[in-house]
């Protein structure tokens, strides 16, 4: 009996001397495991005759019971205090100073986008979509780019293969926008066609992903001259100046006719070259009169319906205004970049304001 009472106060005191929860597993363990002191005192019973047991059997009982709950109150009491002082370690000082990571901003392809809607809306034009995965008719066929066009050559375009279905193309350029718009809208049509467009090049003016922005203005009597209107007050708009001068020059689309590169004049100023003036030009972007046969493909009377197009490089407009060298970074997500180049999301670009503010 004393032997029993010994060993209770023994366990009782290593369990509540236990300083944490594996401590006091091995305090369990070494009591009330396969091998432990109790358990080996509660197989004895089973060797037991029935009298011996009925006067051995209840404080061997009742020790297991007493270190079974002695256990059970020593791992409440560690767990909860393990819990206070997590609980301590977590609190949140609102008094130190915050270290917040970069804040994010306004990537300048997203900007100049923005500036170009803007400037677009006002002349009356909306904006359209289309998709990056495009089909062989829209983005070369009906824009009267035949088969044999370098353009359609593999190692400029993106191909899109799949099992069973009709080849298609990551757009080469927004144009085949002016073929889904009149196909969908009655005219008069003024919209431009913001977007990504994709070309297997790679340096420090091309990436294999850039941007572009088309227009396209059909109606009855549209001519050269509006074209070169829209194009003077969008880029005077645009660079914020008012001495831009273009320069048409005849070229070849097959979408238009006649086509015309726009060249933007440049004057040298403190041994930079800045935009304005015409002491030399820059090619800028391609343009021309809705060619008749992109009209028949969109369903359109060319004796009825006249128009002009234009497409330009969003991020080389980006480059010229905000005077970047390298379009790469563009697409590197370098946070130092964007926090040179970058925007503050709360100048939204206005008229009144200036596009560019
Ligand atoms: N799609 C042409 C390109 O990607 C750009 C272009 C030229 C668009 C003349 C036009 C246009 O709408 O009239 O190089």
């Amino acid at each position: 009996m004393t032997d029993l009472t010994d060993l209770q106060s023994h366990l009782l005191a290593a369990i509540a001397a236990s300083p944490g929860l594996d401590a006091l597993e091995t305090c369990r363990v070494h009591a009330l495991g396969k091998q432990g002191q109790v358990t080996l005192l509660l197989k004895t019973l089973g060797a037991m005759s029935p009298e011996e047991r009925l006067v051995k059997g209840p404080p061997i009982q009742a020790l297991r019971e007493a270190v079974t709950a002695a256990v059970a109150t020593r791992k409440a009491m560690l767990e909860g205090a393990a819990l206070d002082a997590k609980l301590a370690g977590e609190r949140v000082d609102m008094t130190l100073p915050v270290d917040l990571p970069p804040p994010g901003s306004i990537h300048p392809v997203s900007q100049v986008m923005d500036e170009l809607a803007e400037i677009f809306a006002d002349l009356g034009f909306a904006v359209a979509t289309g998709p990056e995965i495009e089909d062989d008719w829209h983005n070369f066929t009906a824009l009267n780019i035949p088969e044999t066009h370098p353009a359609r050559a593999m190692h400029d375009t993106f191909y899109v293969e799949r099992d069973g279905a009709e080849r298609h193309v990551l757009r080469t350029h927004t144009s085949p926008v002016q073929i889904r718009t009149m196909l969908q809208q009655k005219p008069p049509i003024r919209i431009i066609a913001p977007g990504r467009v994709y070309r297997s090049d790679w340096d420090a003016t091309h990436t294999p992903m850039f941007h572009q922005i088309e227009g396209l203005v059909i109606d009855r009597g549209i001519t050269l001259g509006h074209l070169k209107w829209t194009l003077e007050t969008f880029l005077k708009a645009f660079f914020e100046r008012d001495d831009i001068v273009l320069r048409l020059r005849p070229s070849y689309f097959p979408f238009t006719e006649p086509s015309a590169e726009v060249d933007v004049g440049w004057t040298m100023k403190n041994g930079r070259r800045t935009l304005g003036g015409s002491e030399g030009w820059m090619e800028l972007l391609g343009s021309g009169m809705v060619h008749p046969r992109v009209l028949t493909n969109a369903g359109l009377d060319p004796a009825e319906w006249q128009g002009f197009a234009f497409g330009v490089g969003v991020d080389r407009l980006a480059m010229l205004k905000y005077g970047m060298d390298d379009l790469r970074p563009f697409f590197e997500a370098d946070g130092r970049w964007l926090k040179h180049y970058g925007f503050s999301a709360l100048d939204v670009p206005t008229l009144s304001g200036g596009v560019g503010a």
